[in-house]
Formats: structure tokens, C-alpha cells, sequence
């Protein structure tokens, strides 16, 4: 139940408790005005009749006075005549008022008649009875009269309460409507838009409540940011921390590398004897492997050419050398025209899911083509990979590969979509872009 609805249902059950208790005094108070003005009006009604028999009694002959009573009386108010004549036994009654042009209903009447109350006049005239008058008290003018009243006093009162309850649901209404706005910006802020903002509220009940969620959002929209801020800090931490491993192996290994590779050859040249140039041989070969094993390494801990060369540049180059190596599939790459430079973690992101987008699809899907797209819009770097493969088999749980790239976008505030069935597999990334890049393509 709405609180409005609360309200104006308290607010109405006491008007019409109060209107309960009101009727209720005054019915017990119509009850006794109606009693005693029937009483008068019987009272009445004796004393005329007394004092019309007594003006018969010398002008009409005695045993007339019965037959002729009825004509010579009128009914007074609120009283009922009726005369019995001895002689032949019937009842008279003299002509009575109108009936009242209002009735009220019999339930009310019921509630305030009051007890019917009988008078046997006994007439004796010349020394023998000749009948009797019987007088009623007849509350029904009076009934009508109080039901007439209390019906108008009623109506009235209902339409003050009508009046009075639209008022309030009306003022309720109007002060409650900024609740919808609260709801709504609390709503956008669940939903992960965090400038939205209650504003003012005019309303001094509410204005609090509206500052308070402000600051609340205000709090979590720095708190995001710093953890945004955080987040890339561990990728470009960690990224830096691969540089110095593939720079010291780089620099380090390289060198003592070669140092064997030439001194293995020096001493297969002066070697005295076969055996010994076998053995100067095979240290050759293996400086060659340790070689090879390294350069392997310091690409996969950092791709040399990201950071140096343009993004563009790079992708291009690392699809051309597949496109070389595998010619039975082919690799389209569309670069959007007008791309920034992207900061290094991002562009190390985007090489990874080229990387590794391409190497799903050329060991695990069988594609024979596969497309890359690359743009951005206001807030993202986009890039779609899609192969035309066999998909991802089911049961299959994403491995160490996906789930990095997983990872390292989710760090930096991203998002990665996998969809897969037996037309082939397809990963959606989206990454926020800085906001200085954002100026710097807008301005
Ligand atoms: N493009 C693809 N087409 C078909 N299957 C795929 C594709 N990409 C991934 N998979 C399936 O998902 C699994 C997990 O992939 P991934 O996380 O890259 O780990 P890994 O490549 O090391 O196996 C793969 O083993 C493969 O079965
Ligand atoms: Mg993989």
C-alpha cells in the first residue's frame, strides 16, 4: 500500500468516526425533541377536543355530539384523532394534514420514534357515555422534518471530506514526486552511469536525502576512477617489469650467445682431432638453439616492435609475416583510417588479442579466413577477430590464453565477448580509451 494511500486512509477512517459519534449525539438528541413535541402536539390535541365537546354540548342534541365530533375538529399537529361512537360502533377520524412531501426512510424512523403513546378519552354527555376519543401522538412530520436535516448535514459533511482528501492526495502527490527523480538517478547509477545526479530538491524533507545520495555518487565515482587508475598502473607496472626481463636477456644472453657460437667455431678450426670437432659442432648447435629459445622469449615478454613502431604498423607487419606462413588461410586486417597512438598497455592489449586471436584460430579452429577490424568510437578502442572455423568445441573451458587476455582487458576497465558455433568464433573487445587521447582526436 502507497503511503498516500496510508494517509488519506487514516484521514478518512477518523472523519468517519467523528461523523459516527456526531450522528449518534445528534440522533439521541432528535430522539427527545421528537418525543416531546408529539407529547405537546397529543397534549394539544385533549385540550381540543375537551373544549370542542363542551361547545357541543348545549348546541347539538346529545346523542348527535358523537356523529357530528369528527366534523367540527382539526387534527392538530403532530396528533391523530379518532372517535368511537357508542351508537353504532364505528370509528371517525376528522380530516388529518397532508401527508409530509418528504418521508423519511423507515430505518431512521425506526432509530428515532418515540414510544407510541395512547389516550382513551371516555365522552359522556347528559349523564351517559356516549363513546370515547382515542388520541395519538403522530411523530411522522416531525421524523421527516429531522431526517431532512440530518441528510443535508450529511451531504455537506461528505463533501467537505471529498474536498479535504483531494487536497491532500493532491499535496502528497506533489511533495512525494521527487522520490521518482532519486529512484531514477539511483537506478542510472546502478547501471554504471556514474555522473548522474539528483540536484536541489526544493522540498525540505527530501533535500537531504537527495545531497546525501550526491555526495554518495560523487564517492563512487572517485573511488572508480582511482581503481581504474590503479588497475592500469599494474598492467603498465607489470609490462614495464617484462621490458627489463627481455631487455636484460636481450642484452645479457645475446652477447654470450654469440661469444660461444664464435669461440665453438674457433675451436672446430684448431680442433686436433675429429671427435673433438664433433663435440665444437654440437656447441654450436645448441648456442643456436639457446638462441632461438631466446628470441622466442623476449617476444613473447615483449613484442620489441610495440611502442617503438606505430600500432598500425605493427599489427600489419605480424599479419603479413602469418600471411606468409600460412598461406592456406588468409588474414584480413582493416584499420580504421585516422586512428591516435594508443597508451603502451593498451597497445599491448590490442597486439595480444591479434596475437592470440590468430594463433586460436590457425591451431584450434582450421579457418580459412580470418578478419580483424580495428576503430574507435568516442570512449573505446573496438577490435572484432572472427574466424570461419569449426568453433569452440562444447565442454571446452577457455584456457590460458583466453583467460589472460580476459584479464588484462578486465585490468584495464575492458570488456572481451566470445561467441562461437560451427560457422566460427568471434571475440569482441572493447577498450577505454584515456581521456587525453579522447581531447586529442576531438579538438
Ligand atoms: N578460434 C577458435 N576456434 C575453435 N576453438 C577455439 C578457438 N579459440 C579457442 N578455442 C578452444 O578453446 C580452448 C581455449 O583456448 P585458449 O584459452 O586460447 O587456450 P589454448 O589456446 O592455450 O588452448 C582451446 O583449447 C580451443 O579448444
Ligand atoms: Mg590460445
Amino acid at each position: 500500500m502507497t503511503l498516500q494511500s496510508r494517509i488519506l486512509l487514516v484521514i478518512l477512517a477518523t472523519q468517519l468516526v467523528l461523523a459516527g459519534i456526531l450522528a449518534a449525539g445528534s440522533l439521541d438528541r432528535l430522539r427527545r425533541d421528537i418525543a416531546t413535541e408529539t407529547r405537546t402536539g397529543a397534549q394539544t390535541a385533549r385540550n381540543l377536543v375537551l373544549a370542542t365537546i363542551g361547545t357541543m354540548q348545549d348546541a347539538v342534541p346529545p346523542d348527535r355530539v358523537m356523529a357530528l365530533l369528527p366534523e367540527r375538529l382539526t387534527e392538530p399537529r403532530h396528533a391523530r384523532i379518532g372517535v368511537m361512537d357508542a351508537l353504532d360502533g364505528t370509528l371517525r377520524q376528522p380530516p388529518g394534514p397532508a401527508d409530509p412531501l418528504l418521508q423519511a426512510p423507515r430505518w431512521f424512523a425506526a432509530l428515532v420514534a418515540p414510544y407510541p403513546q395512547e389516550t382513551r378519552l371516555p365522552v359522556v354527555v347528559a349523564g351517559r357515555p356516549r363513546g370515547y376519543v382515542l388520541i395519538t401522538g403522530d411523530p411522522a412530520e416531525e421524523i421527516a422534518r429531522a431526517w431532512r436535516d440530518m441528510r443535508d448535514l450529511m451531504a455537506l459533511t461528505l463533501a467537505l471530506a471529498a474536498l479535504q482528501a483531494m487536497l491532500i492526495a493532491q499535496a502528497l502527490s506533489r511533495g512525494l514526486r521527487p522520490l521518482e527523480r532519486i529512484a531514477t538517478r539511483l537506478s542510472d547509477l546502478t547501471r554504471g552511469d556514474l555522473e548522474s545526479r539528483i540536484g536541489h530538491l526544493p522540498q525540505p524533507e527530501l533535500a537531504p536525502l537527495a545531497r546525501h545520495a550526491d555526495n554518495l555518487a560523487e564517492a563512487l565515482e572517485q573511488a572508480h576512477a582511482d581503481r581504474r587508475r590503479l588497475q592500469h598502473q599494474i598492467v603498465a607496472r607489470a609490462d614495464a617489469e617484462r621490458k627489463a626481463i627481455a631487455r636484460d636477456l636481450h642484452d645479457e644472453m645475446g652477447p654470450c650467445l654469440f661469444g660461444l657460437r664464435v669461440e665453438a667455431d674457433a675451436l672446430r678450426e684448431t680442433a686436433p682431432d675429429a671427435a673433438t670437432r664433433q663435440a665444437a659442432d654440437q656447441i654450436g648447435t645448441i648456442a643456436d638453439q639457446i638462441a632461438s629459445v631466446n628470441r622466442a622469449l623476449l617476444n613473447d615478454l615483449r613484442p620489441m616492435a610495440v611502442g617503438q613502431l606505430p600500432l598500425a604498423t605493427v599489427l600489419a607487419d605480424y599479419v603479413e609475416d602469418l600471411n606468409r606462413r600460412f598461406p592456406e588461410t588468409r588474414i584480413d586486417l582493416d584499420i580504421a583510417a585516422g586512428l591516435p597512438e594508443p597508451d603502451e598497455p593498451t597497445a599491448l592489449t590490442l597486439f595480444r588479442i591479434l596475437q592470440e586471436g590468430t594463433t586460436n584460430a590457425l591451431r584450434h579452429a582450421r579457418a580459412g579466413r580470418v578478419t580483424i577490424r580495428l576503430w574507435t568510437d568516442p570512449a573505446h578502442w573496438r577490435m572484432i577477430l572472427a574466424d570461419d572455423g569449426a568453433g569452440i568445441a562444447d565442454g571446452r573451458r577457455e584456457g590460458t590464453g583466453l583467460t589472460g587476455m580476459r584479464e588484462r582487458i578486465t585490468l584495464l576497465g575492458g570488456d572481451l565477448r566470445l561467441e562461437s558455433d560451427a560457422e566460427g568464433t568471434r571475440l569482441t573487445a572493447r577498450l577505454p580509451r584515456q581521456a587525453a587521447q579522447r581531447n586529442r582526436t576531438t579538438t
